[in-house]
């Protein structure tokens, strides 16, 4: 089977971006990681795909006058990179419906929290604060959208009384890096289809 090629964005500390890119060394997920991309230039997952001599480019937002004129740039990149995929790892910035459309159904991002419940910032605290029992994570497809995308899987993690942010945050990631190169595996080598907000294997 031949691999994707799989473009990282990310703006921090690239828990799941490393996740990714050991099940592919593993052979666990047919793909290999063509370009990380970061926004952040002090970002540490920007420092860990460094070290292990990954392609890299940062691209700060903040030398930009516009978001298009950034994404011009990150598109531009992941051309040259000739890029199957895109896999948002903690990437804080909003894509435009116009940088989605060039890459349909192939822009994925994980969220810690069971989507359409706590989207933004700071789930884990969204989801201590309403006093949910139950909270975990979403891998999902990218839309125009804030963590709104087709759902392709998700991971149910409880809420314990004693929990704050640090701890339900450090559950959830647990989980976190187990779904998202399950997720992206099945994508890969499934067959599976889009049926309103649904994505269907079959
Ligand atoms: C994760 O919690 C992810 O769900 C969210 O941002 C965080 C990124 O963590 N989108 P890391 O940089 O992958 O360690």
């Amino acid at each position: 089977m031949s691999q994707a090629r799989v473009a990282i964005l990310l703006s921090g500390r690239g828990s799941n971006f490393l996740e990714l890119h050991g099940a592919m060394v593993r052979k666990e997920v047919p793909a290999e990681i063509a370009l990380v991309v970061s926004n952040v230039a002090e970002a540490p997952g920007l420092e860990k795909a460094r070290s292990l001599r990954l392609p890299t480019v940062c691209l700060p937002h903040r030398h930009e006058a516009t978001r298009e004129a950034h994404e011009a740039k990150v598109l531009a990149a992941l051309g040259r990179a000739e890029v199957d995929w895109v896999c948002l790892a903690g990437y804080m910035r909003l894509l435009s419906a116009s940088f989605v459309a060039e890459y349909p159904e192939r822009i994925l991002n994980i969220h810690p929290s069971l989507l359409p419940a706590f989207p933004g910032r700071n789930a884990q605290e969204q989801a201590l604060e309403w006093g949910v029992r139950v909270s975990g994570c979403t891998v999902h497809l990218v839309d125009e959208e804030l963590d709104h995308g087709p759902i392709v899987m998700q991971r149910v993690v409880p809420v314990h009384d004693d929990d704050n942010p640090i701890s339900l945050s450090a559950r959830i990631l647990v989980e976190e890096h187990r779904i998202y190169p399950e997720a992206l595996g099945r994508l890969l080598t499934e067959r599976w289809r889009i049926s309103g907000r649904r994505v269907i294997f079959s």
